[in-house]
């Protein structure tokens, strides 16, 4: 199939290289010349694990360019993964969006096509952009589109860091449209997946419990909701085991044992239960808030999903009130944080819980020291200024550090010398924000160790 997607962020890149693996003839479009520029030089804009091997193999059926014209007149669907970033009132900037349904509405031929939101959209948008489509085709034809294209809803639950294997084995693959038609033209888009009938790159084995992958077909407004339940539960789960966390703390208990000790049933699930921090990342703020806002359009308090909300900023709070707490005064002081992407295995700062912390330590008067395995580049790119010192190795941050905290769980940090980094510190404070660190084997060095709860 001729497949045309505009935008070539995490989710428009992923999706373009693997349905270019599995066969179809992919145009991945983008308006940012530099971006296209290095793609077509064999570059990845960002981070993602094997991202670059699968572009390669893709390559023969992947091309890139900067224009939509060429790429809309032959589409059998055209997947519409633009950003959608949050504006200051919680709702989406659909700019981007819009943009892009009144290009295809401008270069539509007539030709039956697929129209499909992949980003992630506030509910009732899958009508919006195909009114827009219409109305730039009516624009500049100076008729109605009597050719049939619709608009579908196939909302993407791949997380950064693991979003080939997100997107090449799902838990389920979601479709909503109104038009019988442009279900089948995603159905066979999907097939390969659904049926797991391709062959694996040898980078991205096909995990041994994965089968025949379910389609939930549905109509627009439930594909939509979909996304944003399934992040906003998501993200509540985190939140409740941080509160549960801090009360962990209070009582004395262990909440990693806690975690397990719940997660275990099977009605509950162990996954997305491991207190810290709290998340960060381009989803779950912007989705919760976006969910918050369209609920209140209908004069809906939504108090779970704001109450998620509210914990999550409050971990944040909590981990520059512990550090005050153990240093009595932040004036003056050296704090090294270790980890500065919202997650591992990205190098992606949205919403990222170390920019949060670095900045109310830095107001506080705090010196503050900053390492990243991938994400310092960009963190020089975006915060250079905010007046952080970037340190070449992990070790570097502790120098004269009063207290080092641990902010994003890279597997790196997890076995770094710690014997080599206490040494170097001036107090061996040391604050394990995602509880991932072994404590015992870090108290017998000397550090006083402190989880993020408690
Ligand atoms: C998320 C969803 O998982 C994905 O389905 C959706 O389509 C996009 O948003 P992503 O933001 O890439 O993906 O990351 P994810 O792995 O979900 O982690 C989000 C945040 O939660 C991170 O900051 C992570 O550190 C944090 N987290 C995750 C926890 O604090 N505890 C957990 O147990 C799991």
């Amino acid at each position: 199939m001729n497949v045309s997607i505009i935008g070539t962020g995490y989710v428009g890149l992923t999706t373009g290289a693997c349905l270019a693996f599995l066969g179809h003839k992919v145009t991945c479009i983008d308006t940012d010349d530099n971006k296209i520029a290095m793609l077509r030089s064999g570059k990845t804009p960002i981070y993602e694990p094997f991202l670059s091997e699968l572009l390669v193999d893709a390559q023969p059926n992947l091309r890139f360019c900067t224009r939509l014209e060429g790429a809309v007149q032959d589409a059998d669907v055209i997947f519409i993964a633009v950003g959608t970033p949050p504006l200051p009132d919680g709702s989406p900037d659909l700019r981007h969006l819009s943009a892009a349904a009144r290009s295809i509405g401008q270069y539509y031929a007539g030709n039956f096509t697929v129209v499909v939101n992949k980003s992630t959209v506030p509910i009732g948008s899958g009508n919006w952009v195909d009114s827009l489509v219409r109305e730039s085709y009516e624009e500049h034809h100076g008729h109605k589109a009597n050719g049939h294209f619709s608009v579908a809803s196939n909302p993407e639950f791949l997380r950064e860091g693991a979003a080939l294997s997100d997107s090449l084995y799902p838990d389920r693959v979601v479709i909503g449209s109104d038009d019988e038609r442009s279900l089948e033209t995603l159905y066979t888009l999907y097939r390969p997946i659904l049926d797991q009938t391709f062959a694996p790159p040898p980078y991205l084995p096909r995990p041994e419990e994965v089968g025949a992958v379910p389609l939930i077909s549905t109509d627009l407004a439930s594909a939509e909701l979909i996304k944003y339940a399934a992040n906003a539960f998501l993200a509540l789960k985190i939140s409740y085991i941080n509160e549960i966390g801090q009360l962990a703390g209070k009582v004395g208990a262990d909440i990693t044992q806690v975690a397990r000790g719940i997660g275990l049933d099977a009605r509950i699930g162990t996954r997305f239960l491991q207190a810290g921090i709290g998340w960060g990342g381009s989803c779950f703020g912007k989705d919760c808030a976006a969910l918050v806002s369209t609920a209140a359009e209908y004069n809906l308090g939504m108090p779970i999903v704001s109450a998620a909300r509210e914990i999550n900023k409050r971990q944040r709070e909590h981990v520059v009130e512990k550090l005050l707490g153990e240093l009595k005064i932040l004036k003056g002081r050296t704090v090294g944080l270790l980890g500065l992407a919202f997650k591992p295995n990205t190098d992606d700062l949205r919403e990222a819980p170390a920019i949060d912390i670095a900045r109310k330590l830095l107001d506080r008067g705090c010196r503050v020291r900053v390492h990243d395995p991938v994400a310092m580049e960009r963190f020089q790119q975006e915060y250079g200024d905010m007046g952080a010192l970037c340190c070449a190795a992990p070790e570097e941050v502790a120098d004269e550090a009063d207290a080092v905290v641990l902010v994003t769980e890279w597997h790196h940090y997890l076995e770094l010398d710690w014997e080599a980094v206490a040494a170097r510190m001036r107090s061996r404070i040391l604050l394990d924000g995602r509880n991932a660190l072994d404590r015992a084997r870090l108290r017998r060095l000397g550090f006083h160790y402190l989880g993020v709860a408690g």
